[in-house]
């Protein structure tokens, strides 16, 4: 397993371009199972996840044709056969083939996710919903299984939360449904707005996206489409607390200021100055940091995926901030790894009290999930001397080619083969 070497002190001096989002390509990747119409895809990625859930599509007969980050899809031939464990194990974001599959197909049997490194992370918001749209839907055997012979028929689904997944699930299963589907508490994420612009190219016609309630016109007729993209602004902001951390200047090309509103106001309260530049964000910090707490809150509050992140920045800033929580139950995995870089850190359910401006120290530390890895990557450019970053096979699921990205902007690091 690879492994990252950095050396700390280095401030970070120029400019990275942001990547398309990995989660909007992951629902934009599983929609193009609902359509026999081609779909072109520009500006995916090069993460693993991306390659995972192409190969998840090609299992079920889509056809794909690669041109750098451009997939062009054909799903004409597709099939609907279980999706396996192996495979939805590997990455969680699989489930998101069950709407489309039992869509097109009116049957899907998907194996249950199980839980990740962050926390169970259920799929009965998903179920719940193709259940009101007419599916019989169940778990047996540890997979999901639903069928819907006669179709789907619209209906007005309230979601308990304003889940990402399952907004998403909803909103693509209703574009083949019978009638008019309103999903209420729906989620404001940019990634769903993005998805329901790469439907609409298709051919399907939704109202609301961005907002709690959207509307979903059923029995759409399909049409060779194709969608850009949207850039990354997890990815975004990553690259902005690595600026902030290392007390450098860097402009973060084709990220969209307006998706980024909290973690920028964020930011900007802990001493770092953002502004609008020809290419994108630039992102600079000169002056001391100022301790900030968050609280992390679905779209368009500060974002749960940049939380880990977050808290290696306060770690480097005299003084106490709470980190508070919200999405996820588990998502402190990075804490015990942060301490071992001399972080002062203390658990209290879903929140961390952060006690920062110890100078941090290198060390060996290990990657547990997608955030959490990133975050030690953050810190480990701060601390004195060398870290080791173990398995960073998690942190290409979702970072592409994160330290050749960081090594442009004068960062020392390298990747030692495992
Ligand atoms: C999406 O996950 C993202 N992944 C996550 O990014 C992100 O952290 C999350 O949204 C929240 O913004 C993709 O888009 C591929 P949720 P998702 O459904 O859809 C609970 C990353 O690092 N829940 O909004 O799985 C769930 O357990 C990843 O890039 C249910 O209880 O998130 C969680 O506590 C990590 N039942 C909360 O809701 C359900 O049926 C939010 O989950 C669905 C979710």
């Amino acid at each position: 397993m690879d492994k990252l070497r950095i050396v700390g002190g280095q401030r970070l001096q120029g400019a990275v371009a942001i990547s398309g989002a990995k989660n909007a390509a992951l629902p934009q990747i599983a929609a193009s199972l609902l359509s026999p119409e081609p779909l072109h895809l520009t500006n995916l990625p090069a993460v693993s996840d991306v390659e995972n859930m192409l190969g998840v599509i090609t299992q079920h007969g889509a056809e794909i044709s690669r041109q750098g980050r451009s997939v062009h899809v054909d799903a004409s031939k597709a099939s609907s056969r279980e999706t396996s464990y192996d495979t939805v194990r590997k990455m969680r974001a699989t489930v998101l083939v069950l709407g489309p599959l039992l869509a097109r197909f009116g049957k899907a049997e998907v194996s249950l996710p199980g839980g990740c490194a962050i926390g169970a992370r259920p799929v009965d918001m998903h179920i719940k919903a193709l259940g009101q749209l007419g599916a019989d839907i169940g778990i047996r055997g540890g997979s999901i299984v639903a069928a819907a012979p006669k179709g789907l028929t619209g209906a007005r689904i309230v979601l308990g939360s304003p889940s990402v997944g399952a907004t998403e699930t909803a909103m693509m299963a209703a574009t083949a449904a019978q009638g008019e589907t309103e999903i209420v508490n729906a989620a404001r994420e940019p990634e769903v707005m993005d998805l329901a612009a790469c439907l609409g190219a298709m051919g399907a016609n939704i109202e609301g996206a961005g907002t709690h309630r959207i509307l979903v016109q059923g029995g759409t007729s399909w049409r060779a489409a194709s969608h850009h993209t949207i850039p990354d602004r997890i990815e975004a902001g990553t690259y902005a607390i690595a600026a902030a951390i290392t007390g450098g200047q860097l402009e973060l090309t084709n990220a969209r200021l307006e998706h980024m509103a909290s973690v920028v106001q964020v930011l900007e309260a802990a001493g770092v100055s953002v502004w609008p530049g020809d290419r994108g964000l630039i992102v600079s910090r000169d002056g001391p940091l100022t301790p900030v707490d968050v609280t992390t809150e679905p779209y368009p509050g500060f974002p749960t995926d940049l939380q880990a992140q977050f808290m290696a920045l306060m770690c480097c800033a005299p003084g106490a901030s709470l980190l508070r929580e919200t999405v996820f139950e588990n998502r402190f995995m990075h804490v015990p790894e942060l301490v071992r870089l001399g972080a002062n850190i203390t658990l209290q359910g879903t929140t961390a009290l952060v006690r920062g401006g110890t100078p941090l120290r290198g060390a060996q530390v290990m990657a547990t999930d997608l955030r959490a890895s990133v975050s030690l990557v953050l810190a480990a450019l701060v601390a004195e001397g060398e870290s080791i970053v173990n398995r960073v096979y998690h942190l290409d699921r979702g970072y592409e080619s994160l330290d050749r990205k960081l090594q442009m902007c004068g960062a020392t690091i390298e990747r030692l083969p495992g």
